[in-house]
C-alpha cells in the first residue's frame, strides 16, 4: 500500500487542533518565539499578504495586527474555527479553506507571502513545486518569509527513521493517546538555500536557537 503522506499530515492537524496552541508555551522557546513576533511585524507591515497553512491563526493573528489586509488559508476547517475565534477584524482578515498544493481559491494579487511551520511537513521531492505555485500567487518583487523549527536535541521529538529521499519523520502522540507518524524535515542553510534557488533577492537566512526564518524577494 503507498502511504499519502499529505493525508496523513492533513488529518494529524485536524485531530490535533485543539491542543496544538500548546506549542507556543514552551518556557525554553520564549525568546526566540518573542524574536519571530518582532522579526513578522517589522516585516509585514502594510502589506497584503498570503498566509499558507495558518493552522489556529497564531501567527496570523501578529501579522494581522499590523498588515494592511492578510488572506490565510489551511485545509482543516477544524483549525481555521480556532482562528477565526481569535476575533481579527473582519476588514483585517479573511480565511480561505483550500490545498497549498493547488491554492485553486486564490488570486494573485499579494504583496508578501507568509507560511510558518509548514516547509518542514513537505517532502523534498515536492519542495520546489510547492514554492512556485505560491510564488505564482505573488506580485512581481513580493516579500516572503517562512519560519520553521531547528532540530535541538532534548526539545524536537525524535527523528523516528528517515526514508530513501532523506526525509526524516517523528511519532507523534495526541493528549488521547493516538499516534502518528509524521513526515518532518530539518533542512540545513544551504539546502533552504539551493531549494529557493539564486533567481531571488535579498535572500537572509537566519537560525535562531530552536527556529529559522528566511526571507527574500521574488522576482
Ligand atoms: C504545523 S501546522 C502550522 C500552523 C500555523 N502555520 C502555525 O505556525 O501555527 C501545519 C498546518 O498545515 C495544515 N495543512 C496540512 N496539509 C495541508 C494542505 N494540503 N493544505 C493546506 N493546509 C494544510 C494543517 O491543517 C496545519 O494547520
Amino acid at each position: 500500500m503507498v502511504r499519502k503522506i499529505d493525508k496523513d499530515i492533513k488529518q494529524y492537524y485536524a485531530d490535533r487542533a485543539y491542543e496544538y496552541n500548546k506549542t507556543y508555551l514552551r518556557p525554553e522557546r520564549q525568546k526566540d518565539i518573542k524574536k519571530l513576533h518582532k522579526l513578522l511585524t517589522t516585516l509585514l507591515k502594510g502589506h497584503l499578504v498570503l498566509e499558507v497553512a495558518c493552522g489556529t491563526g497564531y501567527w496570523t493573528k501578529t501579522i494581522a495586527s499590523v498588515s494592511k489586509f492578510i488572506t490565510a488559508v489551511d485545509v482543516n476547517d477544524e483549525v481555521l474555527q480556532i482562528a477565526k475565534s481569535r476575533r481579527i477584524p473582519s476588514d483585517k482578515v479573511i480565511y480561505v479553506q483550500d490545498d497549498v498544493y493547488k491554492l485553486n481559491k486564490i488570486q494573485n494579487n499579494f504583496s508578501a507571502g507568509f507560511a510558518g511551520f509548514w516547509w518542514s511537513h513537505i517532502l523534498k521531492s515536492k519542495l520546489k513545486r510547492f514554492i512556485a505555485l505560491f510564488h505564482s500567487k505573488l506580485q512581481p518583487n513580493a516579500l516572503v518569509i517562512f519560519i520553521d523549527n531547528r532540530r535541538v536535541k532534548g526539545s524536537s521529538t525524535p527523528i523516528s527513521r528517515i526514508d530513501i529521499h532523506g526525509n526524516s519523520y517523528q511519532i507523534r502522540k495526541l493528549e488521547d493517546g493516538r499516534e502518528y507518524e509524521i513526515l518532518k524535515n530539518f533542512p540545513t542553510k544551504k539546502e533552504i538555500r539551493e531549494t529557493i534557488g539564486n533567481k531571488v533577492k535579498n535572500l537572509k537566512i537566519k537560525f535562531l536557537t530552536y527556529f529559522w526564518i528566511v526571507s527574500y524577494n521574488i522576482e
